[in-house]
């Protein structure tokens, strides 16, 4: 059944196969959202753009064709679908233009359409996030974060990393942080309570349960059965930070390796961010040097530095002394046992080391349970991978493989090791040395494209008071 005027989907041609063409094609069928019509009585000009590609694709409409039929009705914001000859375009910057032979108004448009041709603000497009993808720069930011999430199972593949779906509903807070979003099926008007508390064992699950921050503690069960191991997925903090950097939810990388410690975590890191890049600067040339050109002047050499150089090893002490030593003022201190805030990160990454840096063994007190404790007692195999403009965008550890370490420091923060028991099982039958890490890929998208908030590197961000597309 085809109850369309012109030829089916399956005759259709995406601009940028049609931009690729080696010579000039008879009969050609485009479908697209027009961004600008120019011209006056004797030709017309449409720019195309289907989203195939960064650059559109202009169409010439001739007065006395039947392609001008509809013509007074297409304006910006129109879908379209066309038929006509590509051939070598006269006008100077484009090699190809269409010459329409038939067109198709599939919808129209009116001038409130709130994308005309003029540059609109990041915060503007923001609050139209439903037509934000039809723009140059969020047709860039999500071309490059499909390749790159392309690229982050082709980079595991290879090296034979077995994908894992963990949970996203789950019982365990894995960071021990709080900021877990509540599921519950309980009428909030009359939960069942206890002395003045909630009963959850009367719950959906039997018990209380979130939105999964991280979905490390089960990959840490299939790295004991599979080795190598990574997620994929969307992860969820409640935590009430407006900031840059911060969504409510966002997607997450993590792999997990057995056999290896914090060394073999740092490597891969390293490898995995520079596999990232190169595939950025192999695929997404075109929007890449959009980003060059219109978002951060240099990213392109910034990138390709990068590709080839080596990423910088700091433990947390010598950090905190380069801080010290560095005199600028900061407004949090900076102090031996305090977690360094963010605009610390930046100051070290960015001044200090000029560059990607590994921050290693922290204190314990400032990090996750499980992670595994160093010879000197008070820290622990811990990694963070700093960058510029970004600051934190890998956080990971060696995991502590030792059964009695890892319950007595659970005692110690005050988790009971019997609502972990199956995390600590494997402590107990064929623990082994392990280590993985994070890394969040809307930070990486941020550092790729150059993009300074979070917001814009994410189809429809979650944050504080905001979940309306
Ligand atoms: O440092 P985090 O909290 O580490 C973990 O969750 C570990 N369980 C990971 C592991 O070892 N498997 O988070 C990891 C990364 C951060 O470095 C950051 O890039 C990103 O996740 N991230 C966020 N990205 C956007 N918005 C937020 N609210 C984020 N919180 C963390
Ligand atoms: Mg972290």
């Amino acid at each position: 059944m085809n109850n369309r005027p012109l030829t089916g989907k399956s005759r259709r041609t995406s601009i940028k196969a049609a931009l690729a063409q080696e010579r000039e094609t008879p009969g050609v069928h485009l479908g697209g959202w027009v961004r600008t019509v120019r011209g006056g009585k004797e030709l017309t000009f449409l720019e195309l753009n289907d989203g195939s590609c960064f650059a559109s694709l202009q169409v010439v409409v001739e007065e006395n064709s039947p392609a001008a039929n509809d013509i007074a009705r297409i304006g910006t914001g129109a879908c379209i679908e066309v038929t006509g000859d590509l051939v070598i375009s006269p006008a100077s910057g484009q090699r190809w233009e269409l010459k329409a032979a038939e067109i198709c108004l599939l919808g129209g448009t009116d001038a409130d359409y709130p994308l005309q041709k003029k540059r609109h603000s990041l915060e503007f497009l923001r609050t139209i996030a439903h037509l934000r993808p039809r723009s140059n720069t969020f047709g860039a930011v999500f071309r490059v974060r499909n390749a790159l999430s392309f690229a982050v199972h082709r980079f595991f593949q290879e090296q034979g990393f077995l994908y894992v779906q963990t949970p996203i509903i789950t019982a365990n807070d894995c960071e021990g942080a709080g900021e877990m979003f509540r599921v519950t099926t309980l009428d909030p008007k009359t939960p069942p309570t206890k002395d003045g508390e909630i009963v959850w064992g009367e719950d959906f699950f039997g018990e209380k349960t979130g939105l999964t921050v991280s979905g490390q503690l089960q990959a840490e069960l299939f790295a004991t059965a599979f080795s190598d191991v990574y997620t994929f997925g969307p992860t969820f903090r409640a935590e009430n930070s407006n900031t840059s950097r911060h969504v409510a939810e966002f997607w997450m990388i993590e792999p997990e390796m057995a056999f290896a410690d914090l060394g073999d975590n740092c490597r891969l890191a390293e490898n995995f961010f520079r596999y990232m890049v190169v595939h950025a600067l192999e695929n997404c040339a075109e929007d890449l040097k959009f980003f060059n050109d219109r978002i951060e002047k240099g990213l392109i050499d910034k990138l390709e530095q990068l590709a080839g150089a080596e990423f910088k090893i700091v433990t947390y002490t010598e950090a905190v002394a380069l801080l010290q030593k560095s005199g600028q003022k900061f407004s949090y201190a900076v102090e031996w046992g305090l977690d360094l805030q963010s605009e610390h990160e930046r100051w070290l990454t960015e001044k200090i080391i000029g560059g990607p840096v590994f921050v290693i063994d922290y204190p314990a007190q400032i990090k996750a349970f499980y992670m595994r404790r160093n010879e000197d007692g008070h820290t622990v195999a811990a990694m963070d991978m700093l960058v510029p403009r970004v600051g934190e965008i890998i956080g990971g550890s060696q995991r502590e493989e030792r059964r009695e370490f890892l319950e007595a420091r659970m005692r110690e923060v005050g988790i009971s090791p019997e609502s972990l028991s199956w995390y600590l099982d494997i402590r107990r039958w064929g623990s082994c040395p392990h280590a993985g890490f994070g890394l969040g890929f809307e930070r990486l998208l941020m550092y790729v494209t150059g993009m300074e908030n979070i917001r814009d590197v994410i189809p429809f961000p979650r944050t504080p008071g905001n979940a309306r597309f």
